[in-house]
């Protein structure tokens, strides 16, 4: 359960600020001590009244205390917390919280806190969807915050879609499974690798592939979260992370990526291969843009290394290797064989034809398939849960060869 954990509730203006009374009752009766905090536009759909007489103690809504003139300190409550949750989170909040614009007590607690903290954000589905507030989640996600992902259903508007602020339970077994799973990998170590690789053809052209690093950067983030430390080697990616647990290392080509894999692999428990490589390279960069001319232009590519084969001859007993697989046809004999060839522990299928499945998409649909040739298949789920679902099987692998 939640028995003694500080809990401090953060609460913005939307609807589903409601909804929020219940995740407290449920934070307290998981054993939790829970402290509020609301904005001045969460106090126009519920009044502190609830939250404090549920929580047992003064809701903060201001800088002072109106009565007292008392000074409310955003970082003693930062400090305070064990956990920050913030239910229900708006587009706006959102977006103070990723450009760092404290005019509130909520927003200047979370950018002192210290505590994990943890979002379910809630709105109407096309502000959900619009590119400005999926890259402030992405912002979000790249400094570590926890995003309880909205839900499907019907939304206060009337109109039906993804903004559903997650169920108060859920969000308080989210919670508390974090706690539960935060230390399993306290301790351990682990290669990932993300994103394309770009192979040049002279300066301004490359040969690379449409992966955007999304599902490596999640299982990286997964990882970090269970306490392990984290070397991120990631071909050109638009991502970033800010994450302490996590070191980025950016790259260009296989080449490149291949080297980096192979100085670090030694010193970790596990490594996840989540990068598109190229197989090959032109064999000669040009060192000037080719010109246009009136002949056909032939590229002579010359193979890559495998980066995954290489690490599978040097595995050794007490290390895990996982791989991806990505097909287009054939999707179970080319991952079978793949696992043979490159000496994987598991490997994890996402084919192309699977809509929402593959590159640039925030969602993916995977098989995990064993040496054994058992498999394990799994419902479209976004990125993060794939990642959580990929870590929680290493966890497993781990525990049963102790
Ligand atoms: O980055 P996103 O946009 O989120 O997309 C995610 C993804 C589709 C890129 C990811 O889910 C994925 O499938 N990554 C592996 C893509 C791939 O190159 O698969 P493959 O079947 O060609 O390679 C098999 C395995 O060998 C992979 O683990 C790959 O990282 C590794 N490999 C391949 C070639 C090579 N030269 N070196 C390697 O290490």
């Amino acid at each position: 359960m939640l028995q003694d954990k500080k809990i401090l509730l953060g609460v913005t203006g939307g609807i589903a600020a409601y909804k929020s009374v219940y995740l407290l009752r449920e934070f307290v009766r998981r054993g939790a001590q829970v402290k509020v905090i609301m904005t001045g536009m969460a106090q126009q759909f519920v009044g502190p009244l609830t939250f404090s007489a549920l929580s047992r103690s003064p809701v903060f809504t201001d800088f002072f205390d109106q009565n007292t003139g008392q000074w409310h300190s955003h970082v003693d409550l930062g400090l305070w917390a064990d956990a920050f949750v913030i239910a229900p989170l708006t587009a706006n909040s959102m977006a103070k919280m990723a450009i760092g614009l404290a005019d509130n007590l909520l927003i200047t607690t979370y950018l002192s806190a210290r505590c994990p903290v943890f979002v379910a954000p809630a709105m109407d589905l096309d502000m959900y969807a619009h590119p400005s507030v999926k890259k402030n989640l992405e912002i979000l996600l790249s400094r570590g915050v926890h995003v309880i992902e909205a839900g499907e259903g019907e939304l206060a508007s009337g109109l039906s879609g993804k903004g559903r602020m997650a169920e108060p339970q859920d969000i308080a077994e989210f919670v508390q499974q974090f706690f539960l799973s935060s230390q399993e990998l306290a301790g351990r170590k682990a290669l990932v690798t993300a994103g394309p690789t770009y192979e040049m053809i002279d300066p301004v052209r490359f040969i690379g592939n449409f992966s955007s690093g999304k599902m490596g950067f999640a299982i990286a983030r997964e990882l970090a979260r269970r306490g392990a430390k984290v070397f991120l080697v990631s071909g050109p990616t638009a991502l970033t992370t800010d994450e302490p647990n996590i070191e980025l290392i950016r790259v260009t080509s296989a080449q490149e990526m291949y080297s980096h894999a192979q100085k670090i692999f030694p010193q970790v428990d596990m490594a996840i291969l989540a990068a598109a490589v190229a197989d090959y390279r032109p064999a000669e960069q040009a060192q000037t843009k080719i010109k246009k001319s009136d002949q056909d232009l032939v590229i002579h590519l010359v193979k890559n290394p495998d980066i995954a084969a290489s690490l599978g001859k040097i595995k050794r007993s007490d290390q895990l290797l996982v791989g991806f697989a990505l097909e287009t046809d054939n999707e179970l004999r080319n991952a079978r064989e793949k696992i043979q060839k490159k000496n994987f522990d598991f490997i994890v299928l996402n084919s192309l034809r699977d809509k929402g499945a593959g590159f640039g998409v925030d969602t993916n649909k995977v098989t995990f398939v064993f040496p054994s040739g058992e498999q394990k298949a799994f419902p479209l789920k976004t990125k993060a849960q794939v990642a959580q679902d990929i870590v929680t099987q290493i966890v497993k692998i781990t525990n049963e060869s102790r």
